[in-house]
């Protein structure tokens, strides 16, 4: 028996899932966990190591500890190439599996990723799938990120980003391992014209159906 419900916000990147799942957990006052910070954690460790992300990085998984996951440096475009190819093995998503689940053993919990409804947690209380199109995303990162630079900079940078993102959940996508995609059971939440406080609207009612 879990001692809260758990609420599964799966997605692609810069979606604005974390926005949405840190407001939930608000509302709801329940735990939060952004479980992409774990793969990014073992990015980082893999990096730092001198290792290419894409080869066996386990053992950073199986030594993870809260302070790797605090570190102020796991937010670049770097690390978040990283994570996709750490997460990609089998054998890391095997070791985070149970700290995900323990997470919310004690209280319940609101989690952010791309596996959480369906791999993680299929009989999560509520599923939602938040998502927009790559350029609504990419502009979200680029002003994320400071976003203060000439137009033909931003224009490109803009691009850029759009084609990493795209990238991303590709490869996030069609892994073999828990691939990203919508549960069965999922409501998805399209944010392309919604802002924050709409989306966390839509969630609630979602959440209280
Ligand atoms: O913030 P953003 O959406 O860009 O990325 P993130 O949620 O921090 O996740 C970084 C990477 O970790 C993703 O591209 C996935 O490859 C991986 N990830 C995953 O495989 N499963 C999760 N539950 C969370 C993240």
């Amino acid at each position: 028996m879990r001692g809260g419900p758990v609420i599964a916000v799966d997605g692609p990147a810069a979606a604005g899932k974390g926005t949405l799942a840190r407001k939930l957990a608000e509302a709801l006052e329940l735990p939060y966990l952004d479980t992409g910070l774990l793969y990014r954690a073992v990015g980082r460790l893999a990096l730092d190591a001198g290792q290419d992300p894409a080869q066996p990085a386990q053992k950073f998984a199986q030594a993870l500890t809260p302070a790797d996951m605090q570190r102020k440096d796991l937010r670049t475009p770097e690390v978040a190439l990283a994570a996709s190819k750490v997460a990609a093995q089998p054998a890391v998503r095997a070791a985070l599996v149970e700290t995900q689940r323990r997470f919310a053993a004690e209280r319940g919990a609101v989690l952010d990723g791309r596996d959480i409804g369906t791999a993680i947690f299929p009989d999560a209380d509520v599923k939602l799938f938040i998502t927009a199109s790559p350029a609504t995303r990419a502009l979200r990162r680029f002003l994320q990120s400071g976003g203060n630079t000439s137009a033909a900079d931003a224009q490109a940078q803009l691009g850029q980003m759009e084609e990493a993102l795209r990238a991303r959940d590709e490869a996030d996508a069609s892994r073999d391992s828990a691939p990203m995609c919508v549960a069965d059971d999922a409501y998805v939440i399209e944010t392309d014209t919604l802002d924050a406080q709409a989306v966390l609207a839509e969630a609630l009612r979602f959440a209280r159906e």
